[in-house]
């Protein structure tokens, strides 16, 4: 079973894959858990260069090609394997990000997208994708304390507020049109709150896939 986590910036997501990867490795699943972009140690490279605060020339087109040369890289290289294995993988992003990023909050043309993911990716497809829905307003707020503690605050996190509204439109959209593999869930609680949604939501899937 392949779970991709979706959500806007400050949306907890990296938090939140962390304890539901924990949880399903204590009930003996094989659990892979990564992250987009990066995940290898080329898709690392490429992470770099998109976040450098250093590449505000960056082109929309230029980043959207980035982000799918670290998707084409992790998914021959990590998640086709895990999955053929029998395991489960949970990925902090997936291609997704690129229609809301790139597409909704860009502007760049979302047929175009789905040609070069479908590339990218050889049509390979999450099985439930959950959303952990956020204003950005409250979002961007919990990445400044983030960053008060030490975290780095990175070129993506710096757009527009109109963008990050965008994006967040956009995932409502993306979701709508596919109810059989979104869940959405309410990210502005407590993370205990929200961890419990999201068990239930991987719960009533492995139930429907077993
Ligand atoms: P990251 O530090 O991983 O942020 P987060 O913890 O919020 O996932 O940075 C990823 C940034 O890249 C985030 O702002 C979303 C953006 N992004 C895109 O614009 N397009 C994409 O295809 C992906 C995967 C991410």
């Amino acid at each position: 079973m392949f779970i991709t986590f979706e959500g806007p910036d400050g949306s907890g997501k990296t938090t939140q894959v962390g304890q539901i990867a924990n949880t399903l490795r204590e009930r003996g699943h094989h659990v892979l858990l990564t992250r987009e972009p990066g995940g290898t140690a080329i898709g690392n490279q490429i992470r770099q260069i998109l976040h450098d605060m250093k590449n505000q020339a960056m082109h929309p087109r230029a980043e959207l090609l980035l982000f799918s040369a670290s998707r084409a890289q992790i998914v021959e290289e990590v998640i086709r394997p895990h999955l053929k294995a029998g395991g489960i993988v949970i990925c902090d992003r997936f291609f997704d990000s690129t229609y809301a990023y790139q597409g909704y909050g860009h502007g760049l043309d979302l047929e175009t997208l789905r040609t070069i993911t479908q590339f990218a990716t050889g049509g390979l497809r999450p099985d439930l994708t959950i959303l952990l829905d956020i204003a950005p307003e409250a979002g961007i707020q919990r990445r400044l304390s983030a960053l008060a503690q030490g975290e780095e605050w990175n070129r993506l996190d710096a757009m527009a507020l109109e963008f990050h509204q965008r994006v967040r439109g956009g995932y409502h959209t993306l979701a709508s049109q596919e109810p059989g593999r979104w869940v959405t869930i309410n990210a502005d609680r407590a993370v205990a709150e929200v961890q419990a949604d999201i068990v239930a939501a991987v719960e009533g899937r492995l139930d429907k896939q077993s």
